[in-house]
């Protein structure tokens, strides 16, 4: 069966090493699984990963607009490239770091892009495939800046082709400046989202202990989607 679930969240919440998690426990069972990260997993979105990182020679700044179409574009051509050749061929679960609530989230609620802009972008973007079920992983952002602490917030540039000079101007480039409201406002944001679509969401408190997490995570997939439980028991035998 085809099954699309994605993880969201803010900085420090815990969503990447979930995916990850889910992934291996569904591969454990014997399922078809494909993980993919935003931006990334196209050779379009690696390069668009890199730009967004690194910024460009002589430009160190893109302007919110840019940064919502880089990030989307990606995302098109991940749905071209990957998602819908995956989701057609009806047999693969894919697990996916981060999607389009993260546009909206960041560059909707968090840069302050008027909704109906990043929805149009993000229909564009998606051409209506979106996940069966997302993961909102909830935590207050002081507790996950302060997990991972301010230096690896968003992107890092990577700094080994600059001068000492440059480094400390180009370090905390796009998320990592940001003040503290603009993760509030992510994470409101999430809240929103999720509120609006509480059947695609499932809330996780992300402040409970990693293998809680991943045991709620689980729990969760399994509930939903019955083939795949199925799957779980034939392996636990
Ligand atoms: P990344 O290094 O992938 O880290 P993580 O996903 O683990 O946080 O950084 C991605 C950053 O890009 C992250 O701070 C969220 C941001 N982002 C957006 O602003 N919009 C988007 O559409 C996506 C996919 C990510």
């Amino acid at each position: 069966m085809a099954v699309f679930i994605s993880f969201e969240g803010g900085e420090g919440s815990g969503k990447s090493t979930q995916a990850e998690v889910l992934a291996e426990r569904l591969a454990n069972t014997g399922v078809a699984v494909e993980f993919v990260h935003e931006p990334g997993t196209t050779e379009l979105g690696w390069q668009i990963r890199d730009i967004l990182k690194r910024g460009l020679p002589g430009e160190r700044e893109f302007s919110a607009e840019a940064e919502l179409l880089l990030f989307s574009a990606s995302r098109a051509q991940l749905v071209f490239a990957a998602l819908r050749p995956l989701l057609d061929r009806g047999d693969t679960v894919i697990v996916a770091d981060r999607y389009v609530d993260s546009t909206t989230a960041y560059q909707g609620y968090g840069r302050g892009i008027p909704l109906e802009q990043v929805e149009a972008v993000n229909e564009m973007a998606t051409q209506g495939t979106m996940p069966d079920l997302t993961f909102l992983l909830d935590l207050p952002p002081v507790e996950g800046l302060t997990r991972i602490g301010n230096l690896q917030l968003g992107f890092q540039f990577d700094d080994s082709v600059l001068h000492a000079d440059d480094v400390r101007a180009r370090e905390g480039a796009r998320f990592e400046d940001e003040p503290l409201e603009f993760h509030e406002r992510v994470r409101q944001g999430y809240r929103e989202l999720a509120a609006k679509e509480p059947k695609r969401f499932c809330v996780i408190d992300a402040t409970l202990p990693e293998s809680r997490v991943s045991d709620l995570i689980w729990n969760e997939v399994c509930d939903r989607f019955p083939e795949l439980a199925a799957a779980k028991e034939s392996v636990e035998q």
